[in-house]
């Protein structure tokens, strides 16, 4: 079994399993290693599978490359977490011109041709981005700061990736009904904790008046937070963080008192592409478009929480 990362090994020893290539975004954040660790298991062999694992390090151009590599060697079905939304025309074509059929997971993408992949799963990013506008408002009425001036600071991800378009857009579009809530820059920290921290050592010297800051995930929240001790602020109490993806460290964060929400993104995958996986090679229909359940999880939650969450 070949899940070394290298893409080049030859699929056609593979007997009866299901041979599929899988490109990875990379590993930039626990919930990143979460995903992996939830595909590589789930596409076992134990379970049917040859998995052909290549990560892409966060670059778009090596995906294209990975897929190119997949098709050169006939796997049975290409399966693709995209770096970015669009550029995918031209490489699924190839795909589809081989006969492979693709599964997008996680992020998706923007293509004119919706035949050119056979379905997606992954989250509902707005929808996460405008959960986490209408818990700040929430919380912050509650702390009877509801009416006050609220100046924001956003840690994006990597842009042009769909979590990152999402998330921007849901949150963006509804904290603007609030008036007093004023959004004074956002910058991408590329989902990484080191960018999280470096974008907010900037940030800090930037303004003064920093109350809010939304990173679009836990490492880049955590990178946030050790930026703000080190300035001397106090994050969790003078300065709210509100953060994305719900990983185990996020809970400790919140139970630390440091992060004061996380709304969940889940990367538990792997179940739901082998079943997809297997229902295309047994040539059953699927659902072409597949959205995930999540919710928000504040830091009351955290103790309660921790114990069980999975990743
Ligand atoms: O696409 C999901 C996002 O990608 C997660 O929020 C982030 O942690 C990961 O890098």
């Amino acid at each position: 079994k070949d899940t070394s990362g290298d893409a080049s090994s030859d699929a056609s020893q593979s007997g009866d399993l299901i041979t599929i290539g899988f490109s990875q975004v990379g590993a930039e954040s626990d919930w990143r290693v979460a995903n992996t660790e939830s595909m590589k298991s789930a596409l076992s062999e134990e379970n049917g599978f040859k998995l052909i694992f290549a990560d892409a390090q966060q670059k778009q151009e090596n995906q294209t490359k990975a897929v190119r590599d997949f098709i050169s060697q006939e796997v049975d079905i290409i399966v693709i977490a995209p770096v970015t939304e669009t550029g995918w025309e031209t490489v699924l074509g190839e795909a589809k011109d081989a006969g492979i059929p693709v599964i997008i997971v996680d992020r998706m993408i923007d293509v004119s041709d919706d035949t050119l992949y056979s379905c997606w799963v992954g989250s509902d990013f707005k929808q996460e981005g405008v959960d986490a506008a209408n818990w700040l408002v929430e919380y912050m009425d509650k702390q009877g700061t509801g009416d006050a001036e609220h100046n924001i600071v956003v840690l994006q991800g990597t842009i042009g990736s769909s979590a990152e378009i999402g998330r921007t857009q849901g949150f963006d579009e509804t904290i603007a009904a609030h008036a007093n809530y004023k959004i004074l820059e956002e910058q991408t920290g590329e989902f990484t904790q080191a960018k999280g921290q470096e974008v907010m050592e900037a940030f800090l010297k930037k303004y003064d008046n920093i109350d809010v800051v939304i990173a679009q995930n836990d490492n880049m929240a955590f990178g946030a937070i050790d930026a703000l001790k080190a300035a001397g602020k106090t994050p969790g109490k003078d300065v709210t963080i509100v953060s994305f993806d719900a990983v185990k460290a996020a809970f400790e964060s919140m139970i630390a008192g440091d992060m004061n929400v996380s709304v969940e993104c889940n990367p538990l995958h792997g179940p739901r592409v082998s079943e997809l996986a297997k229902k295309l090679m047994a040539g059953e229909s699927v659902e072409k478009i597949q959205y995930v359940d999540e919710g928000v999880y504040p830091a009351e939650t955290a103790e309660k929480e921790l114990p069980n969450r999975q990743y």
